[in-house]
């Protein structure tokens, strides 16, 4: 392929990759097949490894993520992020509303009423139509630079379509997790032993802080804007705003409503207390806007937030119940968690028997007794939460909930952490739960993937003295299984050869299948593209282990400590004889050149085709070494735009070659 047939087939490639996005996740149109669309992509994947410099900021590709992000950097919001007064009730509103019409004297003024979105803030730049920039909240003034996470939002636009929008804006609106995302990967952490997540927002926040893009891609995270700000708007109200950013091709909720009277807006809350519980995320009010730009700018600020809007919260929906009991569940890695046992009672439509209370803090903290007289709430979550206790009904001569000190499945001593919530059960050898949680992760679809087994199967095999470990999977006998109940010749044939199925699967996914603390799917991989073998891995001393891109120390520790325990040792040594793969195919990691190889490189400024990022990890899978700032060790400066006078000059008194991003490019070509 010649370069422009390449540049051409990019272009082909993503054009058609943009449309087929935008009529998914905008039109709910289904244009192309999820295989054709996923080997398309693969295509431009490899022309855009093959030819970088034709990759472009908006390629769809940066939709799948891939980008390592260490450490956040810190961005002073051009505007500030302010946050809304909060009003429970139709008076406080009505207050809200006299305030407005004193302060805008005779005018006339109209509201525009939007939903409030659970999520997390976020305010997106665009220049020339790219988006440029992805910055939390933060404390209203400075946040986090999260532009690589952002752009595997695929409702959050790359690049806007011809438009009359301005040269930079900037647009903010609310990240959400919708709440069927929050539930199948909650069911996903209970399957694998995990303790489960508290409610999509703080999902939602915890995700958009991951290091790693591809993880933030895969938790399908969506976004809605509401609002708009720039230096040069042309529009004269929210309303106007809205119908722009509609336009330019934003994901803006079809929920909102213009209304002339405080009434109507009263009416708008009214038909949405029911009504928002239909929709894909949640949402914990409304919120009001003084609808004219002009209107908003007279009536101005207070020290935290606008005169002219306000947020009207619903009220959470809660019981009182009664405490039966608390019970506590072991996980995979011995976490403990608690939940309470209620006195059956409706709330929201569902009975509710049930309620998690996270940890022992939590306890603590509701100073809960056992006959206690709870408040229960549906809020944001779906597991009901234990908000409070009723303190004028507790019964006499009770003594507050202690929490438990051994296992309640194995009875060891419970341990806690320094510094962390949760207890565990150290028992990890025979503790029945933990053992059963450890097969089941072994087994699961991102792990060996013997889909042949459910846990239902671990059960029997387990209760029938037949499995203590993963590795004894691999000794299972057909007799065995034969004479266990249900089993049949062709379900046990289905079985053995699910299990026999398993020794191929590539050796970073047996490490991940270990389920070693710490160690998800893509820590595994780079271990194992790293250590390239078991043995490696096992020998690896802390230094070593926190030398690899992405370890930290917890991470490193709790290599350290699997792999010191004897047992183990025996568990890998039996998994290597049954004919598991130990080491890894090299060829299956990206192959990167040595070209940079003892080369020192400061990165600094914005730059026209690839993110900083993209240009950091260019460096690192080169060979080179990635310097923070100028100094005498520094042997390159590649700089981008914007960068910061001092640090340029600093490079030029001490000789430093400073490369363009286009140099750069040919420096590894
Ligand atoms: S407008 C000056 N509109 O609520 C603040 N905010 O309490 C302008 N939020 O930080 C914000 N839905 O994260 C606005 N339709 C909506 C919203 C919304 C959710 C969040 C946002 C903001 C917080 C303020």
């Amino acid at each position: 392929m010649t370069r422009e047939q390449a540049q051409e087939k990019i272009d082909q490639l993503s054009q058609k990759l943009h449309y087929y996005n935008e009529q998914y996740y905008m039109h709910d149109n289904s244009v192309v097949s999820d295989y054709e669309f996923d080997q398309q992509l693969a295509e431009l994947i490899k022309l855009e490894e093959e030819w970088p410099d034709f990759k472009k900021p908006d390629s769809p590709t940066q939709r799948v993520g891939g980008t390592i992000t260490k450490e956040f950097e810190t961005v002073t919001h051009r505007y500030p992020m302010l946050s809304l007064g909060n009003t429970y009730s139709q008076e406080d509103l009505r207050d809200f509303d006299k305030r407005v019409e004193k302060g805008l004297g005779t005018e006339d003024y109209e509201y525009f009423c939007e939903l409030k979105f659970d999520g997390v803030a976020i305010s997106l730049s665009y220049e020339d139509g790219y988006l440029i920039r992805a910055v939390t909240r933060g404390d209203g003034s400075k946040g986090d630079d999260i532009t690589a996470n952002a752009k595997t939002i695929r409702t959050i636009p790359l690049r806007l379509r011809e438009g009359d929008y301005p040269g930079i804006f900037e647009v903010r609106g609310e990240v959400f997790m919708p709440v069927a995302v929050f539930n199948e990967l909650n069911t996903q952490r209970v399957n694998n032993g995990e303790v489960p997540l508290a409610n999509p927002r703080n999902t939602a926040s915890g995700t958009l802080k991951m290091q790693d893009s591809s993880i933030v891609a895969s938790r399908k995270l969506d976004c809605f804007l509401y609002s708009l700000m720039g230096d040069e708007l042309q529009q004269e109200s929210h309303a106007a705003c809205i119908e722009s950013l509609i336009a330019w091709g934003f994901n803006v909720s079809d929920t909102y409503k213009k209304c002339s009277t405080i009434e109507e807006v009263i009416a708008y809350i009214d038909e949405w207390e029911e009504k928002r519980k239909s929709l894909p995320l949640d949402t914990d009010g409304i919120v009001i806007k003084v609808n004219s730009l002009n209107q908003q700018e007279e009536l101005g600020f207070t020290a935290k937030s606008p005169r002219w809007a306000i947020a009207y919260k619903y009220k959470a929906e809660s019981t009182s119940t009664r405490l039966n009991s608390i019970t506590y569940q072991v996980g995979r890695t011995g976490a403990i968690t608690p939940v309470a046992n209620l006195e059956p009672v409706t709330l929201a439509g569902t009975v509710v028997k049930r309620a998690s209370l996270h940890n022992a803090n939590e306890i603590e903290r509701l100073g809960l007794h056992i006959g206690d007289h709870v408040f229960v709430e549906k809020g944001g979550e779906i597991i009901p939460k234990v908000t409070g206790v009723d303190e004028a009904h507790r019964a006499e001569n009770v003594a507050p909930v202690q929490y438990i000190t051994h296992c309640p499945e194995c009875s060891t001593e419970l341990i806690r952490q320094e510094g962390e919530a949760v207890h565990y059960c150290p028992n990890q050898s025979s503790c029945p739960p933990q053992i059963k949680g450890r097969i089941a992760h072994y087994i699961s679809r991102n792990a060996m993937d013997i889909d042949s087994m459910g846990e239902q199967t671990i059960a029997l095999l387990y209760d029938n003295g037949l499995v203590r470990d993963m590795a004894d999977l691999y000794t299972l006998k057909a007799d065995d299984i034969l004479a266990l109940e249900g089993f049949k010749e062709l379900s046990t044939q289905n079985l053995l050869q699910g299990i026999e199925a398993s020794k191929a699967i590539p050796f970073q996914r047996l490490l991940f299948a270990l389920g070693i603390r710490y160690v998800g799917r893509t820590v595994a991989e780079k271990l194992a593209e790293h250590f390239g073998s078991m043995e490696k891995l096992a020998q690896a001393s802390m230094e070593e282990l926190i030398a690899v891109p992405e370890i930290g120390e917890r991470i490193a520790a709790s290599l350290k400590e699997y792999f010191e325990q004897p047992e183990n040792q025996r568990l890998v040594e039996r998994l290597k004889e049954a004919g598991l793969q130990m080491e890894a195919d090299q060829s299956a990691f990206e192959n990167a050149s040595e070209l940079l190889e003892g080369k020192s490189f400061v990165v600094s400024g914005v730059f026209a085709q690839f993110s900083r990022d993209e240009i950091k990890a260019a460096v690192k899978q080169n060979g080179g070494k990635l310097l923070s700032s100028v100094s005498g060790n520094t042997d390159y400066l590649i700089a981008g735009d914007k960068m910061g006078p001092a640090k340029l000059e600093k490079a030029e008194k001490l000789g430093v070659t400073i490369l363009s991003e286009e140099e750069f490019i040919n420096m590894i070509q």
